[in-house]
């Protein structure tokens, strides 16, 4: 496995490959790999002739009072993890490599606005920004992305489609600890109150997927987990929200191919979770 650090090493090791005919399987990350991403390698090695994983902090997608310094960095960890999962490629570059004086950005309307974008109005765009960057440089025949970020999926899904990308986007379910609570490197800022506490999102949100039924009132199923989320004296609640789930637009009924997503804030610590289902009578 070789470890890259600027866009000329990346493009050079990945033209070979592609001249050669082989497919390549991309796997953005923004580092301090967890299970959750362990299960997007182990997919993309297994699809694909070579497999490259990025990890880069992308500080376009933190907003000004969000968490850049502070978010956790772990290279050594994350290059032996790749390596152990059989990645051929890692390609950590440093900010200045992927932003020299940025004019161009990359933004999708609509879907950004609501979930995730109310709170944080200028992420989607810096994930747009990068994510379409990081498709331009490894021209990937797949690209592997955790249901976990919902939004971020479906936006990624709408950006590939919108821009002719020629690139297969596949989505790999959430990866969860033993008590329920989805696998996350935010997770590493929580103390040990406050992990105990953090199990309650997929709890609020088993106790919604119990409830669906075709035809009822989305605003009952928010009630619901609402009532679960306000037991829980560390929990404070960003949103709950019920969309469709490729669009995001909002459903007033259960029907169709839902999008049950929230965010919590666990002490100050922002999580989110959700889960997808398909209503139909
Ligand atoms: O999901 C993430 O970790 C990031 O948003 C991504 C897709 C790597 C872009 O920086």
């Amino acid at each position: 496995m070789q470890t890259v650090h600027t866009v000329a090493e990346l493009r050079t090791a990945l033209t070979t490959a592609r001249n050669a005919g082989k497919s390549v399987g991309l796997v953005p990350t923004m580092g301090f790999l967890h299970e959750g991403h362990a299960s997007l390698i182990a997919q993309a090695v297994a699809d694909n002739d070579v497999v490259v994983v990025s990890v880069f902090v992308n500080p376009t997608q933190f907003g000004p009072n969000e968490d850049l310094a502070s978010y956790p960095r772990d290279p050594e960890r994350d290059t032996e993890l790749c390596r152990r999962l059989g990645a051929d490629l890692v390609f950590m570059p440093a900010p200045a490599e992927m932003y020299r004086d940025p004019k161009a950005f990359v933004d999708i309307a609509g879907l950004s606005d609501g979930l995730c974008g109310r709170s944080r109005p200028t992420h989607f765009r810096g994930v747009c920004t990068v994510v379409t960057k990081l498709f331009q440089l490894a021209q990937p025949t797949r690209a592997y992305f955790g249901e976990k970020d919902a939004q971020q999926l479906a936006i990624i899904r709408k950006l590939v489609a919108d821009l002719f990308i020629p690139v297969e986007i596949v989505g790999c379910p959430i990866v969860r600890e033993a008590d329920g609570l989805a696998k996350s490197s935010r997770n590493s800022y929580l103390n040990p109150a406050e992990r105990n506490a953090a199990p309650v999102l997929s709890h609020a949100l088993r106790a919604a997927r119990e409830i669906l039924r075709p035809g009822l009132a989305t605003s009952v199923v928010r009630e619901n987990i609402a009532a679960v989320l306000a037991a829980e004296p560390l929990a404070r609640t960003d949103y709950i929200e019920i969309v469709q789930a490729d669009t995001l637009e909002p459903l007033e009924r259960c029907e169709g191919k839902m999008l049950v997503a929230i965010a919590v804030y666990i002490g100050t610590t922002r999580l989110i979770d959700n889960f997808t289902a398909e209503v139909s009578r």
